[in-house]
């Protein structure tokens, strides 16, 4: 068995570049160890833990908002084997699109874990039957990553769990501690907290949402705060002991060294992602890692051996799913002889809270830092129509804008919706627009994304509603 390019691994970053490279005229294969299509994103990653985002968030608007709006459904009652059933259709519908794709598009699929035995060969060991050898000109690591482990605390999915056990508690803990407030603590501590978990977030670091700009995220600690969220920052976790009773957390004062402990049903252990590259034999045929374990390459996906290119979590960038199909894309591109490229300065984050939180491109700390001169523009929703119709006032839109040019440097929003909003500016940026364009464009009304174009006003001091 003969192709022009194999992909080990079917998350967003492989099946998109496998679909990419078939549509660009080459006989392609893929290599998956799981049942199913889609790696983490789909299966145990961005899709379910969306599905559950939803539907707590109306259960929790059917219980405290509703009634504000004229709506009166008593008090909503929690069926938890209904709502796993939702989020699990939701998987299985996203991955059998996968299956649907491959087929359309002509992508052989191997189940089983590849190990590549030398460059243009990997052997495949699938769960039933005989070890095959798949032969390609190319080969591409799109195997993703894992859950970072707690030293000495150990994960056993059911009352310490990782994001993967978090998605599948068979009943609403009374208690939880989160260990990380990341992406991963604040959307899956949102759901149980929802749900009626009292959540408890221990962070190390003096701040929630590390890297985020500094402004955005303090607001969005108050509006957590206020929702119930209980936070305990520059603290770390010095163990967990398990009993009948439950869980007794050891925490302590990063600074002080004050030791404390705290009890709980479930902790939640969300302190990152680490590059998975376990039993590719990499090593033997070459492929360095760096200090971080992930695949070195050059710039342009390569490793440090020809023929073998790596994409998404197991490289550098971000550990999020569209820079992954982004990466899929360019490097199917750049093998078909093309200009693929990724520009990671411009992929937007979005933490899918109430209220949601999107960023993109640089914060006022990194500007600063550069000694880069810059206006700001901000713009509440409480000043927005839409939002006021809604009730959904809380947060603002701010651009960034270089002092000088006004080019659109970075956005930072926290509100309804913003998840969708960022991506106007995401195209402003790439065109390397500025923050008088986007004032200048018409935006229908009543919308949320009005919040864009006022704070672009804002950007000249010249906002029409505030
Ligand atoms: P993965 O999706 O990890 O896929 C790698 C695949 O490779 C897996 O299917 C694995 O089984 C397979 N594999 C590994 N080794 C082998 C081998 N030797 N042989 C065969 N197959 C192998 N990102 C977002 O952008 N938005 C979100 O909302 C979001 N939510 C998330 C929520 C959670 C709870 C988690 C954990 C992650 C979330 N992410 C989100 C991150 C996102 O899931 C990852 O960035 C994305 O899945 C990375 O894609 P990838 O293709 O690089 O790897
Ligand atoms: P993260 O990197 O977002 O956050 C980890 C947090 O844990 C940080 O705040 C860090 O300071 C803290 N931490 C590290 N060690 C600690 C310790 N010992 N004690 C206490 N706190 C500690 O990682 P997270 O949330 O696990 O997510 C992993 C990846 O998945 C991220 O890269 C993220 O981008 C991706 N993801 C993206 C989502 C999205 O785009 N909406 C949703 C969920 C995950």
């Amino acid at each position: 068995m003969s192709y022009d390019l194999v992909v080990i691994g079917t998350g967003p970053g492989g099946y998109v570049c496998a679909i990419r490279a078939a549509q660009l005229g080459m006989k392609v294969a893929v290599v998956e160890k799981r049942k199913t299509h889609g790696g983490t994103c789909l299966n145990v990653g961005c899709i379910p833990s969306k599905a559950l985002l939803h539907a707590s968030e109306l259960f929790e608007e059917a219980g405290h908002d509703f009634a504000n709006m004229g709506i009166k459904v008593g008090t909503p009652e929690l069926d938890l084997p209904a709502m796993m059933g939702h989020k699990q259709e939701v998987i299985d519908g996203n991955v059998a699109g996968i299956d649907y794709l491959f087929k359309k598009n002509k992508v052989d699929v191997f189940q089983g874990t590849g190990k590549i035995v030398a460059a243009g060969k990997v052997e495949v060991t699938p769960d039933e039957g005989d070890v095959q050898t798949v032969e390609a000109k190319n080969i591409v690591v799109a195997t993703g990553s894992d859950v970072a482990n707690l030293p000495g605390v150990e994960i056993d999915e059911k009352q310490v769990v990782s994001s993967t056990g978090a998605l599948e508690l068979d009943k609403v803990p009374s208690k939880m501690i989160v260990v990380g407030a990341g992406v991963i603590g604040l959307e899956l501590g949102s759901v149980w907290r929802r749900l009626g978990s009292e959540v408890t977030v221990v962070e190390f670091l003096d701040r929630i949402l590390p890297g985020m700009d500094g402004e955005t995220v303090k607001n969005a600690q108050r509006m957590f705060k206020k929702q119930g969220f209980k936070f305990k920052v520059g603290t770390k976790v010095t163990g967990v002991e398990k009993s009948d009773a439950g869980l007794k957390v050891a925490i302590e004062s990063v600074k002080t060294g004050k030791a404390e402990e705290l009890e709980a049903d479930v902790v939640l252990v969300a302190i990152g992602r680490r590059p998975y590259t376990d039993g590719l034999g990499l090593d033997a045929v070459g492929v360095q890692l760096d200090d971080r374990g992930r695949v070195v390459t050059d710039g342009h996906f390569k490793s440090t051996v020809d023929g073998i290119y790596a994409i998404g979590d197991v490289i550098e960038g971000p550990m999020l799913a569209h820079k992954a199909e982004d990466d899929g894309v360019a490097l199917a591109e750049i093998l078909a002889g093309q200009a693929g490229h990724v520009d990671y300065n411009l992929v937007p984050g979005v933490v899918y809270t109430m209220p949601e939180i999107a960023v993109l491109g640089q914060t006022e700390e990194q500007l600063k830092e550069a000694g880069t001169a810059y206006n700001v523009g901000k713009f509440p929703f409480s000043a927005n129509g839409r939002a006021k119709a809604q009730r959904h006032t809380d947060g603002f839109v701010k651009i960034l804008a270089c002092k000088e040019t006004d080019k659109v440097l970075g956005a930072h929003m926290i509100g309804a919706g913003v998840g969708e909003m960022i991506h106007e500016v995401s195209v402003l940026m790439a065109f390397g627009g500025a923050a008088e364009d986007l004032a200048r464009t018409i935006h229908a009304h009543p919308t949320l994304s009005e919040a864009v174009k006022e704070a672009a006003l804002a950007v000249d001091k010249r906002p029409i509603h505030m």
